[in-house]
C-alpha cells in the first residue's frame, strides 16, 4: 500500500513539474506568437468554405478546429468528425485548414481553432452561410382584368438569409411596394405587395419584382406579369377634310380602342344604312368618299362595341360649294347664299357687302367737302373784308384831300400839296374804280 501510494504521488509530481515546463513554455512562445489567427468566411449555400487557422511561431504543438457544436473536425491532419463534406486542405505545424462543402444553412455559425499549448489557446471564426432567395412569384393577379378593378399584386421569395429587398417595376419606373418581412427559422420570407386600380392605360403593362440579395451579384432573380385589361370601346371619328366641298376626296376614320378589340365597326347614315353608291366606299375602320357631292349631307354614324358596352361617334357632313377662283380666306357661308355663283356676281356681292370699303369713301368725300366749303367761305370773307376795307380807304384819301394844309409839316409843303392836291385826288380815283 504504501509502496503505490508512494509510486502515485512520484508520478503526480512528474506530470505537474512537465505541466508547469509546459505551461512556462507556452507562455514564452505566447509572447514570441505562438498563437492562433483565423478570419471570418462568408459562402453561399451550395458553396465551398476553406476555414484556415495559422500560427506565427510553433513548437510542434498541435492544431485542431471544432465546429459551432463543439466537435472536433480536424485534429492536426486526422479527420474526427465523419462528415464527407468535410477535408483536410493543407495541415503543418503552422497552418491548419479545412474545407466544408456544399455548405448548408446548418453550418452557420461560429468555428474555434485551438492550440493546445498550456493552457490551451483559441480563435473564432465566424462562417456566415449566405441563403439565397428563391425565384420570386407574384400572386393576385386576375387575368384578365377589367377596367376599374382594385387588385393586389403580392411578390414573395423564401429563403433568404439576410432578408432579401424585393423592388417593383412598372414598364422599368421603379414603383413602391409594401413590404413585410417574417423570419422563418434561419431564413426569411419576404412578401412585398403592390394595390393598384387597374384602369384602360394599364392594358400591356409589365409589372416586375425584382430581388436584391448579397448572394445574387451575377444572376438576378426577378419575376414578371403582364397585364391584361378588359374595356369598353372609345370611339372617334377621325376626317381628312376641315371645310368639305363638293368633288372633293373625304376620308372618315372610326377609330374604337377597346379590349377585346371591337371588330368590326358599324357605319350608318341619319340612322338607316349607308346609301349604296359607288362613291361611298366602307373598308375596316374607313369609310372613303370619292367625290363628295351635296346629297352627301347628313349625320355619319360609326358604332363599335364589344362584351363589355358599345359606343359610338356622330360627324355631321355639310358639302359646301366646290372651291372657287377666290382666295380660300372667303367664309364658306358666303358660298351658300348667292344661287348663283358666277364670279361676276361674286364680286359685286362682295363689293357691295363692304361696309369698310363704303364708309371710307365717305369720309373722304366729306373730307374735300368740308375743305371745299371752308376754302369758300374764307374767300368769301377776304372779298368782303377787302371791299370793306378799300371803300372806307377811299373815303378818308377824299376827305384828305381837303387837309392836305392841315397835315403838311410846314408852310412850304401845304402849298404844294394843296395845289397839287386836285390833280393827284383825279389820278388815284381813276386807279381804283
Ligand atoms: C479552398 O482551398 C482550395 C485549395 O487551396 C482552393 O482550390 C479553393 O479555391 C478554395 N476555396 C475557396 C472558396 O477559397
Ligand atoms: C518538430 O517535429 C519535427 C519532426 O516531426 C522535428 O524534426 C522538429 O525538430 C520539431 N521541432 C520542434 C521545435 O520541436
Ligand atoms: C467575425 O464575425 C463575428 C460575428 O459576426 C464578429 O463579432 C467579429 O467581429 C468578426 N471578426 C472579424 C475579424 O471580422
Ligand atoms: C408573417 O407576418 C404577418 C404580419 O407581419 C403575420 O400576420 C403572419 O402570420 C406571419 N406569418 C408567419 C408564417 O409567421
Ligand atoms: C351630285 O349628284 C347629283 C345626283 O345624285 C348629280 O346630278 C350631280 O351632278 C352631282 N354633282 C356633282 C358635282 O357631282
Ligand atoms: C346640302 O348642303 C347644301 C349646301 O352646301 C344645301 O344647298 C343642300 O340643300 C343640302 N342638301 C341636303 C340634302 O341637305
Amino acid at each position: 500500500m504504501n509502496l503505490k501510494s508512494h509510486l502515485i504521488f512520484t508520478l503526480y509530481t512528474i506530470y505537474g513539474i512537465l505541466l508547469k515546463v509546459m505551461a512556462s513554455k507556452g507562455k514564452a512562445r505566447g509572447i514570441s506568437g505562438q498563437y492562433p489567427l483565423v478570419q471570418n468566411v462568408t459562402v453561399t449555400e451550395g458553396g465551398t468554405a476553406n476555414m484556415t487557422c495559422r500560427v506565427e511561431y510553433n513548437d510542434n504543438t498541435s492544431l485542431q478546429w471544432s465546429n459551432p457544436a463543439q466537435q472536433t473536425l480536424f485534429f492536426g491532419d486526422k479527420k474526427a468528425l465523419r462528415d464527407n463534406r468535410i477535408e483536410l486542405v493543407h495541415a503543418s505545424w503552422s497552418e491548419l485548414t479545412i474545407s466544408i462543402n456544399d455548405v448548408t444553412l446548418t453550418d452557420d455559425g461560429m468555428y474555434t481553432c485551438s492550440l493546445f499549448t498550456m493552457p490551451v489557446r483559441t480563435a473564432k471564426a465566424y462562417l456566415t452561410v449566405l441563403g439565397v432567395p428563391e425565384k420570386p412569384e407574384i400572386d393576385g393577379l386576375t387575368k384578365p382584368a377589367l377596367e376599374g378593378d382594385d387588385i393586389t399584386l403580392t411578390c414573395m421569395t423564401q429563403g433568404s438569409k439576410p432578408a432579401a429587398d424585393l423592388r417593383w417595376f412598372r414598364n422599368e419606373k421603379e414603383v413602391k411596394g409594401a413590404k413585410e418581412v417574417n423570419a422563418s427559422g434561419k431564413t426569411f420570407t419576404v412578401r412585398s405587395s403592390l394595390q393598384l386600380h387597374v384602369d384602360r392605360n394599364d392594358d400591356g403593362v409589365a409589372y416586375t419584382c425584382k430581388v436584391d440579395h448579397v448572394a445574387l451579384a451575377q444572376t438576378p432573380q426577378q419575376a414578371t406579369e403582364v397585364l391584361e385589361v378588359h374595356y369598353a370601346p372609345r370611339v372617334q371619328i377621325v376626317h381628312s377634310l376641315a371645310v368639305p366641298q363638293e368633288g372633293q376626296y373625304l376620308k372618315l376614320e372610326c377609330v374604337s380602342k377597346g379590349n377585346p378589340s371591337p371588330d368590326p365597326v358599324m357605319w350608318t347614315k341619319d340612322g338607316g344604312e349607308l346609301p349604296d353608291l359607288d362613291r361611298m366606299i366602307v373598308e375596316g375602320r374607313e369609310l372613303t368618299f370619292t367625290s363628295l357631292n351635296k346629297t352627301d349631307n347628313g349625320t355619319y354614324r360609326c358604332e363599335a362595341g364589344n362584351h363589355l358596352g358599345t359606343s359610338s361617334a356622330e360627324y355631321v357632313l355639310y358639302v359646301y360649294d366646290p372651291p372657287t377662283t377666290l382666295p380660300p380666306s372667303t367664309t364658306p357661308p358666303l358660298h351658300s347664299i348667292p344661287p348663283d355663283p358666277t364670279r361676276a356676281s361674286d364680286r359685286t356681292v362682295t363689293d357691295s357687302r363692304d361696309p369698310n370699303a363704303l364708309g371710307q369713301h365717305g369720309t373722304d368725300h366729306a373730307l374735300i367737302g368740308g375743305v371745299v366749303a371752308v376754302v369758300v367761305f374764307v374767300t368769301l370773307c377776304l372779298i368782303i373784308v377787302l371791299g370793306r376795307y378799300l371803300a372806307r380807304h377811299k373815303g378818308t384819301y377824299l376827305t384828305n384831300e381837303a387837309k392836305g394844309a392841315d397835315d403838311a409839316p410846314d408852310a412850304d409843303t401845304a402849298i404844294i400839296n394843296a395845289e397839287g392836291n386836285h390833280a393827284h385826288a383825279e389820278e388815284k380815283k381813276e386807279y381804283f374804280i
